[in-house]
């Protein structure tokens, strides 16, 4: 059976994964970072990049070990290419080359976006292509139909913030810790999703795309007028997202026939926003899947099974794949008007 050595180091989790073809994860590590990006309330890219550095190399031994693999009974070696921060891509790729260099197996390049959007038939063997996945994230949202192994249709994406990046900002500013998203669903628990009331931008409009900038202001300012209770907010800022959410995703199901609604990303991880594009899919005739919560948010079983997708279709790449800021899983899909671009 096919062997996946999976890396990550694409932005402030440092993973390494041992992933077979028939989906059994023999062994998974994750390290995060948050407590050296604490003290400056983001991720700094350059610590980043440095903690993989010192990281990386002991978790490739601990799930090696863990599994009793040697390097030489691997299949491949996937290491994430890009999208992310550069440093600490360049880092889980060169670490990635080195080995499969040493072991002489080959080498894939794996997008980030692309294990995220994979990952959901890691733990459902019944999810077959196509389906439409709304890919949520601190980096991404979009909804894209995933038609197979590397064949993406973007329908939709935000033009302005990412859907776990308002979850970060509006944690912030009720002064919650990095990463909001996990802060402000535990707090929305004790809230009123009704009593503070918020925009949802885009909700209803004939375009595609997402927008959670005036949100996030919108919380900011209704924190700093000091009249709601932090719960309350939390609350109403969660079901402002979730409706925001799931008016796109509906709008995006009269664009595709794909039987199956995922969802996937790290906002995915949001027991609320879980429930409503469920309940969505149910009432549109759609089966749902979405992975469990720790294939959610950033891992390496997600880079190693898209990697064993990969190996199965006979992609791999040379030793000279280059890592990449950018890489969108959908190259045709033109720019959102709004996001930066002029109409
Ligand atoms: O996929 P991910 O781990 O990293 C990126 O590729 O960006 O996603 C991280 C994002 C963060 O913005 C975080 O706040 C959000 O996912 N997130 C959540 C939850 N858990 C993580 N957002 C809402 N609810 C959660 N439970
Ligand atoms: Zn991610």
């Amino acid at each position: 059976m096919t062997l996946i050595l999976g890396l990550e180091s694409s932005c402030d989790d440092s993973a390494a994964a041992l992933v077979t073809g028939d989906r059994r994860i023999l062994a998974q590590a994750v390290v995060g970072q948050n407590s050296a990006h604490a003290p400056f309330g983001g991720v700094v890219p350059e610590i980043a990049a440095r903690a993989h550095v010192e990281v990386l190399p002991s978790l490739i031994s601990q799930v090696l070990e863990e599994a009793g693999v040697r390097p030489n009974e691997l299949d491949a070696v996937a290491a994430t290419a890009g999208p992310g921060l550069i440093g600490g891509v360049m880092v889980g790729l060169l670490a990635g080359k080195g080995l499969a260099l040493a072991a002489n197996k080959p080498l894939i390049a794996v997008n980030h976006l692309e294990g995220h959007a994979l990952s959901p038939r890691l733990t459902d063997p019944d999810l077959a292509f196509p389906y439409l996945l709304l890919l949520a994230s601190g980096g991404h949202c979009q909804l894209l139909e995933v038609r197979g192994v590397g064949e993406y249709r973007r329908l939709a994406t935000t033009i302005d913030d990412a859907a776990g990046e308002a979850f970060d900002k509006a944690a912030k500013s009720l002064g919650l810790p990095y990463p909001g998203g996990p802060a402000i669903e535990a707090l929305a628990r004790d809230g009123d999703p009704k009593a503070v009331p918020l925009p949802r931008p885009l909700v209803g409009s004939s375009e595609p795309h997402f927008s959670f900038a005036g949100l996030k202001s919108a919380v900011q300012r209704a924190v700093a007028a000091g009249t709601h209770a932090p719960a309350d907010l939390a609350a109403s800022f969660q079901q402002a997202v979730v409706d925001c959410l799931v008016d796109r995703t509906r709008r995006a199901l009269g664009d595709s026939a794909a039987p199956a609604l995922v969802v996937a990303g790290g906002v995915a991880a949001n027991g609320a926003i879980r429930a409503a594009l469920e309940q969505l899919a149910a009432d549109n005739g759609r089966s749902f899947s979405s992975p469990p919560g720790w294939l959610c948010t950033d891992n390496a079983a997600m880079i190693a099974w898209a990697g064993a997708e990969r190996f199965a279709a006979g992609l791999v790449d040379p030793l000279d794949a280059p890592a990449r800021a950018r890489w969108p899983l959908d190259p045709t899909a033109e720019a959102a008007r709004g996001a930066g671009v002029k109409a």
